[in-house]
């Protein structure tokens, strides 16, 4: 029971053809649903923290709450810093106690996410803390690192980068993409349910990475798939999302098994949280615990993220 860097974990789960999930946390609750899933299942986590997460919670606060999940039920956690914009940024993190940072570099040029990616790891492997870069541009809007159009990754520039940077794990861009309207309709086509389903991963270049630097770590970001019960549930009970499109899981199922390590969800969490706070506060108005909404939001997404580590992740009993 301890928290750990993602050293160990990923060579398990290169070698036993499974990925780590990472979870967004923000609050007590989504800590102790994500934690007690993890312990419910016999699976090592991480837990990510966003510079929004950041500025909402307070690294003290946040890594205070991880030591009394961990304390509760000696899961293995690895404590992540989640698109890291900046070196102070990373500096902050280390020296509040998280174990594992990311670096994203991937809206500077080649050379340049080079430079500062060299300069993260040298400060974190000095102080026994793991670094994640970046490769490619995934779409999508995170706090402090915007990116309007996406860019795969490209197989022929990721050895030089590794060993120029001496990361740990790189996150790759092939077609996942953040948030819970990962594509626009016209970029997707439709099963028999009317669903959107968005195109298919790009296989091909996972594979390619996987040839050019084999035994290393890679990272999915934007690896929500945007469940359409909770999306409907949320619409049923006065919410508004529209066009809501996710990565489908088998898709993820498969990377995972691949020399994919790291999975990172986040908006499904949020949407599963939402739709139960939603049917509470609609079906109960009279109702004003938070307790009583709070609650059913962290044991759904304890659910959630149950079902994701034995549906996508496939970590269930390896820890
Ligand atoms: O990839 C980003 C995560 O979903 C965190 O989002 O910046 O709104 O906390 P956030
Ligand atoms: P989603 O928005 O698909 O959950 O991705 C989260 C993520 O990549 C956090 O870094
Ligand atoms: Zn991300």
């Amino acid at each position: 029971m301890a928290l750990v860097t993602t050293k160990e974990m990923f060579k398990k789960a290169y070698e036993g053809k499974y990925a780590i999930g990472a979870f967004n946390i923000n609050n007590l609750e989504i800590i102790q649903g994500v934690i007690r899933g993890a312990k419910a299942k016999n699976s090592a986590v991480i837990l990510q923290c966003s510079t929004g997460a950041l500025k909402y919670a307070g690294a003290t606060y946040l890594k205070a709450m991880v030591d009394a999940a961990i304390a509760e039920t000696g899961v293995d956690v690895a404590l992540h810093l989640d698109h890291g914009p900046s070196f102070e940024s990373v500096k902050e993190v280390i020296d509040a106690g998280f174990t594992s940072v990311m670096f994203d570099g991937s809206h500077y040029d080649y050379e340049e996410n080079v430079a500062k990616t060299k300069e993260v790891v040298e400060y974190a492997h000095a102080r026994g803390v793991v670094v994640e870069a970046e490769l490619g541009v995934l779409a999508g809007v995170e706090d402090d690192v915007v990116a309007e159009k996406s860019h795969y990754t490209r197989p022929e520039d990721v050895e030089d980068f590794v060993k120029k940077t001496g990361v740990d794990s790189l996150a790759i861009s092939i077609g996942t993409s953040h948030g819970a309207n990962k594509f626009k309709p016209e970029q997707c086509t439709k099963d028999a349910n009317g669903i959107l389903l968005p195109p298919p991963l790009r296989f091909d270049i996972l594979e390619e990475i996987e040839k050019r630097i084999p035994g290393f770590p890679i990272v999915l970001h934007g690896s929500s798939s945007v469940p359409q019960d909770e999306v409907a549930k949320i619409n049923k009970f006065g919410g508004n999302i529209k066009d809501a499109v996710g990565i489908p899981e088998e898709q993820l199922r498969k990377a995972a098994k691949s020399a994919v390590c790291k999975v990172n969800i986040d908006s499904d969490g949020r949407l599963a949280m939402t739709a139960a706070v939603r049917e509470v506060l609609a079906t109960k108005p009279s109702e004003f615990d938070p307790r009583k909404y709070l609650g059913p939001a962290r044991d759904s997404l304890k659910n959630l993220y149950m079902h994701k580590v034995n549906n996508v992740l496939g970590s269930d009993n390896k820890a």
